[in-house]
């Protein structure tokens, strides 16, 4: 099995230039239709974690949420940050090592929205940085999975994707889950944590 990724790792292929795959046109029309800024929430606020260059904090800020994006590799929040910061708060932070729970900064502390786009399968322990996000949900809030998907994957990207087994074991203890599949990418709409107490507000 491959070593985890350092965020010296991560830090290195960006400095380097270098990037991810960019945003599909399908999940960019999902993510609108299905992210649409919620009605009565006055500021809505998301996070996007593991945010590397941006570009899913660009779309959120896009459709009227302030973003607090975070990653734990320099170089590409410096990137993410000479793009376009416009309702967008940056954040140098490891997602796995208990302080995500420190970044938001406004009264509410919960956001109406969580994405994470293509970094689950590679953090350590994902159950427990979901169940840690899932806590700083907002009632009715949405946890957004966007995830290669091991099946429609060649098998040297097995590393870089989760299957069907992995993906049931993220779903059970929601309430609602809803599941799309966008080209060999599957997106995950999660709501209402059965198991996972609030934050303190
Ligand atoms: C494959 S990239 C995806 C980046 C972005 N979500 C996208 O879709 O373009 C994975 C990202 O996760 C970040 N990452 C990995 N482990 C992390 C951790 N423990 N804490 C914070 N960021 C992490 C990496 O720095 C990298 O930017």
């Amino acid at each position: 099995m491959k070593p985890t990724p350092t965020a010296q790792d991560w830090h290195a292929h960006y400095a380097a230039g270098r990037d991810f795959r960019p945003l599909s046109d399908t999940e960019r029309t999902i993510l609108r239709e299905r992210l649409a800024r919620p009605d009565g929430a006055e500021v809505p606020r998301a996070m996007d974690v593991a945010c590397g260059t941006g570009q899913l904090a660009r779309l959120l800020a896009g459709l009227g949420y302030l973003v607090d994006a975070v990653d734990f590799a320099e170089a590409a929040l410096e990137r993410a940050a000479a793009t376009s910061t416009s309702g967008i708060t940056y954040h140098c932070r490891d997602v796995t090592t208990g302080d995500i729970a420190a970044v938001p900064a406004h009264d509410s502390r919960t956001y109406e929205v969580i994405t994470l786009r293509r970094v689950l399968a590679h953090l350590p322990d994902r159950a427990r940085t979901v169940a840690e996000l899932a806590g700083l949900l907002a009632p009715d809030g949405i946890l957004c999975v966007i995830t290669p998907h091991a099946d429609r994957q060649p098998e040297k990207l097995r590393g870089i994707s989760l299957d069907d087994a992995e993906i049931a074991l993220l779903t059970d203890g929601w309430e609602h889950t809803d599941r799309i599949e966008a080209g060999n990418s599957t997106v995950l709409l999660l709501r209402g944590p059965t198991c996972v107490p609030r934050s303190p507000r």
